[in-house]
């Protein structure tokens, strides 16, 4: 089967590019929105572009209205946001951060996720997080309907009782949470709100 990606719809398209690009990491974005409340979305289309400078690109969609998530909005304004990689234990809490609320309403005071300052100057992280990046906007591609920011780490978290001196972290001590990740016996499935418009 081959399938035309111009004439295929937007859906097509991004069942075809999700289900077959896995597993992907989840990027847990913390922003801050104008009231100063704390934006909290996972974003699975995220990717390491670049190693110096040590940036990433995120593929922000629209909500289903239309207009721009808030992350997005943030970043743009704010142009900085903390992307979190998050551990098993945080799965509830960051499946409840994908639900689509209102500009200026935060999913971390909405589901109780507890956070905590790593860096004054850049958005919290969720309580228990072991892995961080503060990043700073770098560039935005306007690529068609989707917007992807590109955000450079300015510095590196990395929770003590992982950290080695070598940098060389045993995998199992690090996070392994994506948007499918297949362990023997085990699956962990998020389900990811595009899906819900089949
Ligand atoms: C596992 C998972 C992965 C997701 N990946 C993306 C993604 O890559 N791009 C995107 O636009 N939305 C993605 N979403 C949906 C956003 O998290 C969701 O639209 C969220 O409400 C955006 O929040 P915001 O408006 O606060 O930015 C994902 C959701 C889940 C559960």
């Amino acid at each position: 089967m081959i399938i035309d990606a111009h004439s295929s719809t937007p859906l097509q398209r991004y069942k075809i590019l999700s289900n077959t690009i896995t597993p992907r990491p989840i990027a847990w974005v913390s922003t801050i929105f104008p009231n100063g409340g704390i934006n909290l979305a996972p974003f699975s289309f995220f990717a390491p572009i670049s190693v110096n400078p040590p940036i990433f690109s995120l593929c922000i969609m629209q909500k289903s209205d239309g207009s721009q998530k808030d992350t997005f909005r943030n970043i743009t304004q704010s142009k900085r946001a903390t992307i979190s990689m998050c551990e098993l234990s945080h799965l509830e809490a960051l499946q409840n951060s994908s639900n689509e609320l209102d500009f200026n309403v935060s999913e971390a005071s909405e589901f109780g996720i507890s956070l905590e300052i790593i860096e004054s100057n850049y958005p919290p992280v969720p309580q228990g997080i072991k892995v961080a990046f503060m990043c700073e906007l770098y560039d935005v591609l306007e690529l068609g309907d989707s917007k992807s920011v590109l955000l450079e780490a300015k510095s590196f978290y990395i929770a003590d009782e992982i950290y080695t001196q070598d940098l060389n972290f045993l995998p199992q001590f690090i996070g392994r949470v994506g948007r499918i990740y297949k362990s023997p016996g085990s699956q962990i499935f998020l389900q990811n709100n595009h899906e819900k418009k089949d």
